[in-house]
């Protein structure tokens, strides 16, 4: 018998992974390039034990047959070449509210545990290319702070970098939580829908990939506005290709909206503040530490009733005893 237990925190990407050239294995179709979150994360503990018939899942307590982790796990478990099944139990630290995308710290912290559990001893960046076949999102939470997914081109060069783990720049990050119905378009086939169908897509690739440097310089410069304008127009821009594609979709609600305009609006009164949205209504807004309390008093007094959770940069994945 072997016990792992492993911890990932979930990451916000700052320019975007959106859409895949291979679904199976998931390789994107540009490289992306994220911030990883301290606040939010996965505790994952996995058992490998011999005598077990097949392998289980459960989720803050609660069984899951999950078919998706069933498929990673006989993955890991041929990679590994041992027969026997393992039991995984997740507690995620991310609330569920939030928006924010849990798979990617539940795949980075089930790919590091239950590896391990299985004999293996992989390097963080095999690691990151075990975690992308859960989900691509995960490829980037295997590190600590700024992270580049590698796009690559098929399974051995598609993986994450580590831009920055130690992130000496106090940034931090702010989800507004807009209530809403759970979301109608998954990542998954929202991405794949555009792919298909926008005319632009080629154009998205092409200006993803180029912005990449260019918020790496912004980083290294400590130029926050640079820095933020990058970010929050790749946000806007994989949005307005949602708009485009057929059927067309969006993420954006009548609050997503306002919080966006009320961002602009400090911004107007000298408060720099920019803001990201993923595949769903919550608008995570960008700031430096020293504006974070003004932001959040404005926020709550024109929208008293959105919850709001801060986070700073957040560590790589780690095992726990
Ligand atoms: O890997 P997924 O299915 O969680 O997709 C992530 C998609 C976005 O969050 C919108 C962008 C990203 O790069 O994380």
């Amino acid at each position: 018998m072997k016990i792992v237990k492993a911890r990932a925190h979930t990451n916000i990407a700052l320019i975007k992974y959106w859409g895949k050239k291979n679904t199976d294995i998931i390789i994107p179709m540009n490289n992306s390039f994220s911030l990883t979150l301290d606040h939010f994360y996965t505790d994952t503990k996995v058992t490998y034990d011999e005598n077990l018939k097949k392998d289980s899942f459960s989720l803050n307590g609660e069984e899951i047959e999950s078919q998706n982790v069933f498929n990673f796990l006989d993955y890991v478990r041929q990679l590994s070449g041992k027969n026997g099944f393992v039991k995984v139990e997740s507690i995620n630290h991310v609330p569920t509210t939030a928006g924010l995308a849990s798979s990617a710290s539940a795949y980075a912290a089930l790919a590091a545990a239950s590896s391990k559990a299985f004999g293996l001893d992989l390097s963080r960046k095999d690691l990151s290319r075990l975690a992308r076949r859960g989900s691509g999102s995960a490829t980037r939470s295997i590190y600590g702070g700024f992270t580049e997914w590698i796009g690559g081109d098929n399974d051995l060069n598609s993986y994450a970098k580590p831009f920055q783990e130690n992130v000496e720049w106090d940034i931090r990050m702010i989800a507004a939580v807009v209530n809403s119905k759970p979301k109608k378009i998954t990542s998954r086939s929202g991405m794949q829908t555009v792919v298909n169908t926008s005319p632009f897509y080629g154009e998205w690739v092409k200006n993803a990939n180029n912005s990449i440097p260019l918020i790496k310089k912004a980083i290294l410069d400590k130029n926050f506005t640079t820095f933020g304008e990058i970010s929050e127009e790749n946000a806007m821009k994989m949005h307005a290709l949602n708009l485009t594609a057929h059927p067309h979709f969006s993420y954006f609600e009548p609050q997503s909206i306002e919080i966006m305009q009320a961002i602009e609006q400090l911004r107007q009164d000298g408060i720099e503040a920019y803001y990201t949205m993923d595949a769903g209504p919550n608008v995570k807004i960008i700031c430096e530490g020293k504006n974070s309390e003004v932001i959040q008093k404005a926020l709550k007094l024109k929208f008293p009733e959105i919850e709001l959770l801060e986070s700073k940069p957040g560590k790589g994945i780690q095992f726990l005893d």
